[in-house]
């Protein structure tokens, strides 16, 4: 199931803090980590054809630094700012090598995480020869636990849900003058989280370069997925600034009981808000927060609150808003990973695989040929997406993809 709705505040203004220039110097620091290498951008020629569209393209970050997940970039750049900072340094001339002995002691960072935002934290961190310890909430995969381990930092798995824990880890660091690091923002805490949504750009200035070296035409269509939407507000502001307001359609996608950007998007002419029994909120264009239930596939999804900062950006330049059921995720996992002959074969967890199938049934299902049209997803419709996650989970990617869960 698909609900999909028209942004009614849409205005194509922009902040400056997501810009192509700043993505010019993110991309830099990027490219001095060693084994950094632009992840695939995926071309699915033979699915366009089947689904009537110019053009599908699909920046594959199952390959980013080997963790099967885009996130690294944010936490990487963060960390990169804070390290220049402590040691009075421009980011340009930090050197990521030899920064931990120019400290006399490491620093130490915190974040409560599930998952992919962790291993990026303490991959950066092990990198840069800083501490990191990482709380997750009760239920996250012994997995990604054990990954972080392995990338050498503590991991703890609390008795909270997610919530409760970047509390614990909030408290824990101001006790400890730790360093948190995390990747939404709240009163009194904006400069990390958007040095995090900055490091994303890199994702988005790789992709737009690989079009052009592909003879592709700029996209007509983005689809990017959210969860507090980060992710989703920091893309897409490089984005209209790179290549125009008007130059293209952005559709954010969500999981249907994690839809916080959707219910805030729909809401101040009461139109499409789907308020459950658990909302009391008056709902008023602001950011708002969604039932607690959050009970999705797409674990980097399921978030009850959008993040402040970026929520004006998605606000402002979001075309479309939607949200689908875990099935929708499920299918374009399947189509990702069981290609048409003379395609590449992209595996794609349940948070990367939304906007794929999405688009999939948008042009499969003749329920939503209306949405279609006025999506213009037709012949001339080249779309970009973005596949933020592998098999993270390697065998919830196996239930799913073989077992048909
Ligand atoms: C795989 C994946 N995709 C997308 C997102 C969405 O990011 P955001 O919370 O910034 O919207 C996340 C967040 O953790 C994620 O793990």
């Amino acid at each position: 199931m698909i609900t999909i709705a028209k942004n009614r505040f849409y205005t194509g203004n922009t902040t400056s803090l997501f810009s192509a220039e700043v993505a010019k110097h993110v991309r830099q620091f990027h490219t001095r980590i060693e084994n950094y290498q632009p992840t695939p951008l995926v071309s699915l020629s033979m699915l366009a054809k089947k689904l009537g569209v110019k053009a599908i393209v699909i920046k594959d970050e199952s390959h980013r630094f080997g963790l099967k997940a885009y996130k690294a970039l944010g936490g990487s750049y963060a960390l990169g700012q804070i390290l220049a900072d402590r040691l009075n340094i421009d980011i340009r001339d930090l050197d990521i090598n030899t920064v931990a002995a120019k400290l006399e002691t490491p620093l130490i960072f915190i974040t409560a995480t599930a998952g992919n935002h962790g291993i990026g934290v303490a991959w950066a961190a092990q990198k840069m020869g800083q501490k990191a310890i990482i709380y997750m909430p009760k239920g996250s995969p012994i997995a990604n636990a054990e990954r972080v381990r392995e990338l050498g930092s503590e991991c703890f798995i609390t008795d909270d849900n997610y919530d409760d824990t970047v509390r614990l880890a909030n408290n824990i660091a101001q006790k400890n003058h730790w360093i948190l690091i995390q990747d939404t923002a709240w009163e009194g805490y904006h400069d990390i989280p958007t040095w995090i949504c900055q490091g994303y750009l890199t994702m988005a200035d790789e992709a737009v370069e690989q079009m052009a070296l592909l003879d592709l035409d700029t996209p007509t269509h983005v689809m990017l997925q959210a969860g507090v939407g980060s992710m989703a507000g920091s893309m897409l502001e490089y984005l209209v600034d790179k290549l125009g307001p008007e130059s293209f359609q952005s559709i954010i996608t969500e999981p249907s009981v994690a839809n916080c950007i959707f219910r805030s998007g729909t809401s101040a002419h009461g139109d499409r808000v789907n308020v459950s029994e658990n909302i009391d909120t008056i709902m008023t264009g602001m950011a708002c927060e969604v039932p607690r239930v959050l009970d999705t596939i797409m674990t980097g999804l399921a978030c009850d609150e959008p993040n402040p900062d970026t929520w004006p950006i998605l606000k402002q330049c979001s075309n479309y808003f939607a949200h689908a059921d875990d099935s929708v995720s499920a299918v374009g996992m399947r189509v990702l990973g069981n290609p048409l002959i003379g395609d590449t074969q992209v595996i794609s967890g349940a948070s990367g695989a939304i906007t794929l199938g999405l688009l999939y049934q948008l042009c499969q299902d003749s329920r939503y040929l209306d949405s279609r049209e006025q999506l213009g997803l037709n012949q001339d419709a080249v779309i970009l997406l973005f596949n933020t996650e592998g098999d993270t989970n390697p065998s919830g990617y196996r239930d799913i993809v073989w077992n048909g869960s």
